[in-house]
């Protein structure tokens, strides 16, 4: 979808719709008091019956307004003025990127960022809006293409605004962008997304941008690593593991890079701790880690900012077989630190434990991987907040800070060390499971224990990264947060 400014009076804009926001208790924007200007006073006729109503995320489309050029306006509430917020914001926003995906119309122009609320910037109002109405009109289509008699959806918007706004737009543009990468990767079904496929994407990625380099290491080369916690898990599936490492050098090889590590596990049955029915029919999605810092990468490459980061992408699929691995296995991991396995379910941290030692090489200045990693965070956090866990209060202010900036939040969970001796083992230096209490911890504790030395966070999005029924699938978290976080890194 293209993402264009237009400086035009929003009475004369040649669009299929103008969409404006009111508050309760506001005054009118810029381009509603231009339309009301234009229109003899309609506009403020409109609020007054109520026809406009200003309800957070109401929506109304109304037609034929005289003096204005575009044949209708859809008008959108933010509630009250004083309560309006980002987040706020962004929903209301959301909630008009769907009506006008919902309604048969290539373009529309919109002006919501002209709301002013809570000191925040008008550049950053606009980059908020255009990424929701951009991730309203997201249509999956690999493998259910859009219908001949399907009415087509949007495939322009344009804002209003002059070309002071233009970076802020390119950086709406580019992160969107990468949520629809993650989004893609997200809801393709594992039969098609599986290990090899993620490799060709990233390859992909590679051949189209200008300072990427890309390495895959196959399992061969893995095990001379030593990774035999990564590639244990692999061992039941009849697709090889790959991992899958992508450079960007956007600062010269001085700098020290910033490694996200995403968990890629394409399909996860459970292994022979096998997963419920119920359970194993989300678990394409347990690759969306993957495709949340390969998108980040993405945008941070269309950007092409002034930073070193490197993407590296455990891609494994955990399935039973005669090969596979099993309960009480011990596993020696590439630090040389032995895991008793108790549960082969518990298979995303034995895969990022290896990624996390492999990544000490780049000496990186911080680390931060991204997983579905466990059932218990979406039970702590439900889907809106992504479960921060860290070794570095710096490092976790960071991100804490990126993610409300771009209404892509994380809430900081503790990584007290009392939480480790639940993973004592009498077999091993320690088991892959820490029991029922604070399972979300446990798996964080888990993973801490491969980061001693780094600065490093972990960044559960079990609930966050993808919402099941209806028309939601992938939601392509934790991009907007990561690129953000990237962003401000690049300054
Ligand atoms: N991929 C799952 C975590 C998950 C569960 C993500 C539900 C999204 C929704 C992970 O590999 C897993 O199975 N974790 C287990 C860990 C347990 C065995 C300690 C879990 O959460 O049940
Ligand atoms: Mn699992
Ligand atoms: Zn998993």
């Amino acid at each position: 979808m293209k993402l264009e400014l237009n400086n035009t009076l929003a009475s004369e804009v040649d669009s299929e719709c103008v969409v404006l926001g009111f508050t309760e208790g506001g005054d009118l924007t810029p381009s509603a008091q231009a339309i009301d200007d234009a229109s003899g006073g309609a506009i403020r006729r409109l609020l007054d019956s109520r026809d406009i109503e200003t309800g957070i995320g109401k929506t109304r489309f109304l037609h034929g307004l005289s003096g204005l050029k575009a044949p209708r306006i859809l008008a959108v509430g933010f509630g009250k003025q004083d309560k309006l917020n980002l987040p706020r914001f962004d929903r209301a926003c959301l909630a008009a990127g769907k009506a006008l995906r919902d309604h048969p119309m290539l373009n529309g122009h919109v002006c919501l960022q002209e709301l002013e609320f809570d000191g925040i910037g008008a550049g950053q109002r606009l980059r908020q809006s255009a990424l929701a109405i951009h991730r309203a009109n997201y249509l999956y289509t690999a493998t259910k293409p859009l219908k001949d008699d399907s009415p087509a959806p949007l495939r322009g918007a344009s804002f209003q605004g002059g070309e002071e706004l233009q970076p802020h737009l390119d950086q709406a543009a580019a992160i969107a962008l990468g949520y629809e990468k993650a989004r893609i990767l997200g809801d393709l079904p594992p039969n098609i997304c599986n290990p090899a496929y993620l490799a060709q994407e990233a390859a992909a990625i590679a051949g189209k941008y200008d300072r990427v380099e890309l390495e895959v290491l196959e399992e061969e080369a893995m095990a001379e690593l030593g990774m035999d916690a990564l590639l244990g898990v692999s061992r039941g599936s009849a697709n090889r593991a790959r991992l899958i490492v992508l450079k960007y050098t956007g600062a010269g090889d001085g700098q020290s890079p910033v490694v996200l590590v995403g968990k890629g596990i394409t399909f996860d049955s459970g292994g022979l701790s096998l997963k419920s029915g119920e359970n194993m029919m989300q678990m394409k999605f347990d690759m969306c880690g993957a495709a949340g810092v390969i998108g980040a990468f993405v945008a941070c490459a269309q950007l092409q900012l002034d930073i070193n980061v490197i993407c590296v992408v455990a891609a494994v699929e955990n399935m039973p077989d005669g090969d596979a691995y099993r309960p009480g296995d011990v596993l020696t991991s590439m630090s040389g630190k032995t895991i008793e396995v108790l549960n082969t379910d518990a298979e995303g941290r034995l895969i990022l434990c290896d990624a996390l030692t492999y990544c000490e090489k780049f000496k990186p200045d911080a680390i931060i991987d991204v997983a579905t990693l466990t059932g218990a965070c979406v039970v702590a956090l439900g889907h809106h907040a992504t479960g921060l866990m860290s070794n570095d209060d710096g490092l976790a202010d960071e991100l804490t800070a990126a993610g409300s900036s771009i209404v892509d939040r994380v809430w900081r969970l503790p990584l007290w060390e009392e939480y480790q001796s639940q993973l004592d083992s009498p077999f091993a230096d320690m088991k892959n499971v820490g029991g029922t209490p604070a399972g979300v911890l446990t798996a964080g504790c888990f993973l801490s224990r491969f980061a001693e030395d780094q600065r490093w966070a972990h960044l559960d999005i079990a609930g966050s990264a993808w919402k099941w029924g209806g028309d939601d699938g992938a939601t392509g978290r934790p991009v907007g947060l990561l690129a953000e976080f990237l962003l401000n890194r690049a300054g």
